[in-house]
């Protein structure tokens, strides 16, 4: 009786604590650390009359359902301008016990007009304020291309950037260092003087532009790469009139996303994720943070990854033509 008794209340004290979410699977990082295979993206993003301003709190409030979901890795940047919101809901998440900051993986960015390298470890510094944390788990050279404040380019060389990114890893304010929308030769410039390669790269990735000799490239020297813009054009409130297909009323992906009872965005995410990269979703609207999270209990066919597959076209969402003729511009018209 005392024995059934015990059971019961073993049981529902089982349940109770059960309620922790399921996580996403974790990938490894050159140097052993571990990152969490999908995450929220946090820029507000363009529609159709331009760049969104952050308000006070829509971010923060995203980064808070999120982690309530189970998502752990947060994507961000200084230029985004939250970095403050997403500070706010780490920590108050944090103080509430929902998580330990161990369990959180943060990436920030290095913006364009802190390229010197004597720069670096002060801005990451700056972002470290905003963020409320003593360090961030992966800090990246948002782009090879330098600019001063007055928009006018620094011809800084992204070597010495990525010296003062090497300062902030010793000081231990960066766990993690890498680069986002540097080019294969780029990478490979790095690694050919000698100095500790990238561990990660951050580049476009969507069903338009699936990157197949760039990712190749990567697994070969270890560099895990997180995919940014994974909707693409999928969405009319954001696709140019020139983008190719598919949209996300597209007759044979709103099927296949019918045999797996997921909707096309899942199907997307999911296809992503089976290339071996991290997506990086952002979302605001808490249905969306949900729906983006729930692709880990199904797995797509050959023939329906080949339909993925064959949406590729090399096309850009953000191929940032105002700065093509910097020197250091990374796409297509590649000049190392
Ligand atoms: N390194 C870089 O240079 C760089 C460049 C671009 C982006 N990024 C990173 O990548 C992240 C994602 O890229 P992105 O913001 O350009 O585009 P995205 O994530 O491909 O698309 C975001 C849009 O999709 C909508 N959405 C999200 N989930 C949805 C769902 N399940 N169903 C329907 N609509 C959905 C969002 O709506 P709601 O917000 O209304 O929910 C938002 O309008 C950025 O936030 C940023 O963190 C990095
Ligand atoms: C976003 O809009 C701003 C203008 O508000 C523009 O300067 C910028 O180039 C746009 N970015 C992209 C990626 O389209
Ligand atoms: C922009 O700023 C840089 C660095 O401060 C300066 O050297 C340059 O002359 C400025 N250019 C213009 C057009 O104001
Ligand atoms: C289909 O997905 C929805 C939303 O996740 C869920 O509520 C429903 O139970 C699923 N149906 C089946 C048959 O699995």
């Amino acid at each position: 009786m005392l024995c059934n008794v015990l059971i019961v209340v073993l049981t529902v004290h089982f349940v109770r604590s059960d309620v922790a979410p399921q996580l996403a699977p974790k990938l490894t990082l050159h140097h052993g650390k571990e990152i969490p295979s999908l995450a929220l993206g946090t820029w507000l993003g363009n529609n159709t009359k331009g760049r969104v301003e952050p308000q006070s709190s829509e971010v923060e409030a995203a980064v808070s359902t999120a982690i309530d979901l189970g998502y752990r890795h947060i994507d961000t940047a200084f230029a985004y301008k939250v970095e403050d919101q997403a500070g706010r809901a780490v920590n108050k998440k944090i103080k509430e016990g929902a998580v330990k900051r161990e369990d959180l993986f943060i990436t920030t960015k290095l913006w364009n007009d802190r390229h010197a390298q004597a720069a670096v470890v002060p801005a990451l510094r700056e972002s470290l304020d905003k963020l409320q944390l003593e360090y961030v788990d992966l800090y990246l050279i948002h782009w090879p291309v330098g600019q001063f404040g007055n928009q006018s380019y620094d011809y800084t060389d992204y070597l010495e950037t990525w010296r003062g990114m090497l300062e902030a890893k010793e000081l231990g304010l960066a766990r993690s260092i890498g680069v986002s929308n540097f080019n294969q030769q780029q990478i490979d410039r790095i690694i050919a003087a000698g100095l500790e390669a990238p561990e990660v790269l951050q580049v476009e990735i969507n069903l338009n532009l699936q990157q197949p000799s760039l990712l190749a490239y990567c697994k070969q020297k270890n560099i895990v790469v997180m995919g940014y813009t994974p909707f693409g054009s999928l969405f009319y409130s954001k696709a140019r009139e020139d983008a190719p297909p598919p949209r996300v009323d597209d007759a044979a992906l709103v099927e296949v996303a019918r045999k797996y009872n997921k909707t096309v965005t899942q199907v997307t995410l999911r296809y992503l994720l089976d290339l071996g990269i991290i997506p990086i979703p952002k979302a605001l609207k808490p249905d969306h943070i949900a729906q983006n999270f729930n692709i880990f209990d199904f797995s797509l066919s050959q023939d329906d990854k080949d339909l993925l597959k064959s949406y590729d076209k090399g096309y850009r969402t953000i191929p940032q033509l105002k700065w093509l003729d910097h020197p250091y511009y990374p796409f297509e018209k590649a000049v190392v």
